[in-house]
């Protein structure tokens, strides 16, 4: 069923004290001031998992921001989608822009992620988002379609209607620039549409589609306000309570 979500993603800062602090403070914050149906994820580094998902992880849900496309064996460094799920882990971040830019992750490798993180019972949030260079020639809509076929397209009906898909314009991330919101509509209609035709409209209707990119207190409330935009994936403001949790309750009208 389709959701209103709003996700942080804590990246790779705050050491332990400082993840728990934090974390406090926005699991405080939220059980008193949420209202409504909306769900309050925080997608933390690998060590803050299992602290955070026994601080409060029945008020704000735990994600990763990755994991391992194998289950276990010699893979020095690395982390299963099973080991997150056994902390308390619910959702983990697959393909964000940077572990394809960093890491070169590529859409084949990420099909095969979240196929693991499904397994696992666990949701996936599956980013896709096109760079400057793919929104200004006008490629942008290749981009996304060839990202959501080779990324996601490949599950079944069932196994679609479980994950939660994240458009992050590249340029948009970390920058202060955010895509305005009709930009933000036109894709994610866009990529609702796409998802019509592979499945059907059922499904696409009910895919909760976030928007991740410079997303902060002030824009967030115009751009959760349109039609095919369920929430957001919120980076640099989720590392501050108060406009985290501003965010969270942009959904509280
Ligand atoms: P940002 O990051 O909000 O800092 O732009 C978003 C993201 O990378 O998920």
């Amino acid at each position: 069923m389709r959701k209103k979500i709003v996700a942080g993603n804590w990246k790779m800062n705050l050491d332990y004290a400082g993840g728990i602090s934090l974390f406090s403070e926005i699991v405080n914050m939220v059980r008193d001031e949420k209202k409504g149906d909306q769900i309050a994820i925080i997608c933390a580094p690998y060590i803050h998992l299992n602290s955070l998902a026994k601080l409060g992880g029945d008020v704000v849900k735990i994600g990763a921001q990755n994991c391992h496309q194998n289950d276990s064996g010699a893979y020095t460094g690395e982390i299963s989608a099973g080991m997150v799920k056994s902390v308390g882990c619910e959702y983990v971040i697959i393909g964000h822009s940077e572990r394809r830019q960093y890491f070169a992750e590529s859409n084949e490798l990420l099909a095969e992620k979240t196929v693991k993180v499904l397994a696992n019972g666990l949701t996936p949030i599956f980013c896709i988002g096109e760079t400057l260079e793919e929104r200004n020639n006008g490629t942008y809509f290749d981009v996304l379609k060839t990202q959501l076929e080779q990324g996601v397209f490949g599950l079944s009906a069932d196994d679609f209607a479980k994950i939660v898909i994240a458009y992050e314009p590249v340029w948009a991330i970390g920058t202060g620039l955010t895509a305005t919101s009709d930009q933000a509509q036109e894709v994610h209609a866009y990529i609702r549409k796409e998802i019509a035709a592979k499945y059907s409209s059922e499904v696409a209707d009910e895919t909760t589609i976030l928007y991740g990119g410079s997303c902060n207190p002030k824009n967030a409330a115009e751009l959760f306000a349109q039609t095919d935009i369920d929430g957001g994936l919120i980076g640099g403001a989720s590392l501050k309570s108060r406009d985290f949790v501003d965010i969270v309750k942009t959904f509280n009208s």
